[in-house]
């Protein structure tokens, strides 16, 4: 009998419940039981947070958005923000409690499910000895060990929804329509939605763009009798020459910028240099909600047995990953070594250009 405790980390995407199921249901056959810590590891530090985790309570979360253990992007346990009664903020490393909880709960594995920061801070609880097992996860699709995280396929589909329901405002009223998607430093759900979506121009954060470029297309656009225009930019594509526009760190204890903003200056710069009609709309937190799509929710199941499979074979320290279709494992050192972006050469953005799709450059 085995004793698994499952953790979900960071910004929460579609097909997380769909990992928690798989891995609950993958234990049960085994005769093993499984625990959630609450909050990422907020269940490890206080016991109160840790919830029994049996069939009856994973019934049908597979087609449901975000987590039902919670999750947060500012707890890392290695620098823990604590308020004093002064309301002064400490960081405080409280890693080592966690390692003797999760020894005195006897579990025998952590399966970690996060993006690059959880699964960095997984790492470092495996080199202090625990044995942790990660899964990928993020929308942004920026994990380079692996082929695909689940929860991409769904915040593109909802961006590709949004881009198709813009089309006959923009065109009623001969408008720019600018679209802010999400996708931090890598350009994929700009790219992936922005092709299918039909879009005139994509901005991302791999090309640094030229305006002057952006308004020809634009322009060209009235050329062939068509009014309008829909441009998707990614929350960290910049100008060649500008800045990334972030809205700083946001709460304590985040380890990353929050970044939002571009579209409006795209926007505001499409309206003075064209004299166009220009609006513009951030897609947010909508790209991470809801249902996961069938390919989400196959892949989350595929990663959660696969974990499993892991902690059965003591593949400790490694992350299961998507290889050429199928389940593999890496160690969670090469996991987090680098960030996956868009590769300029490849065939989807030969496509975009092929397609008369402005990359802005
Ligand atoms: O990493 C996922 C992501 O949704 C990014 O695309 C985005 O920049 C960030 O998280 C937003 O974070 P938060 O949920 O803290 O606003």
């Amino acid at each position: 009998m085995k004793k698994i405790v499952i953790s979900t980390g960071g910004g929460d995407a579609p097909g997380l419940n769909a990992v928690i199921y798989a891995v609950v249901h993958a234990c049960y056959r085994r005769g093993w039981e499984v625990y959630g810590s609450r909050s990422g590891y907020k269940g490890l530090l206080d016991m109160d947070e840790l919830v029994r985790l049996d069939v009856e309570d994973v019934a049908e979360i597979y087609s449901t958005g975000g987590t039902i253990i919670g999750s947060t992007n500012k707890g890392d346990p290695f620098a823990m923000p604590v308020e004093n009664l002064a309301g002064e903020i400490r960081f405080v490393d409280v890693s080592d409690k966690i390692v003797s909880n999760f020894k005195r709960m006897c579990f025998d594995c952590h399966i970690a499910i996060g993006g690059d920061g959880s699964l960095e801070i997984a790492r470092r609880f495996a080199e202090k000895d625990m044995p942790v097992i990660g899964v990928p996860k993020t929308i942004d699709n920026d994990l380079e060990a692996t082929d695909g995280t689940f929860g991409f396929d769904t915040a593109v589909s909802t961006a590709t929804e949004a881009l198709d329901k813009l089309h006959s405002t923009a065109k009623s009223h001969d408008r720019v329509m600018v679209v802010e998607v999400m996708g931090r430093e890598a350009g994929w759900i700009a790219l992936y939605s922005g092709i299918s979506g039909g879009a005139d121009a994509i901005l991302i954060p791999e090309i640094p763009f030229d305006m002057e470029k952006v308004c020809e297309k634009i322009m060209d656009n009235a050329l062939h009798e068509k009014d309008y225009a829909i441009v998707v930019v990614a929350e960290g594509a910049s100008a060649a020459g500008g800045e990334t526009i972030s809205k700083g760190k946001g709460e304590v204890g985040r380890s990353e910028v929050l970044l939002g903003g571009i579209g409006e200056w795209v926007a505001s710069e499409i309206r003075s240099r064209t004299g166009k009609d220009t609006r513009s709309l951030v897609l947010g937190h909508l790209q991470r909600g809801g249902s996961p799509t069938t390919f989400d929710r196959l892949l989350a199941m595929r990663f959660g047995a696969a974990a499993v499979r892991m902690v059965e074979e003591g593949s400790f320290g490694h992350m299961v990953a998507l290889t050429s279709s199928h389940m593999s494992s890496v160690p969670l050192a090469d996991a987090v070594k680098s960030r996956k972006m868009v590769d300029l050469s490849s065939d989807k953005v030969l496509t975009a250009r092929e397609i008369g799709i402005c990359l802005g450059d």
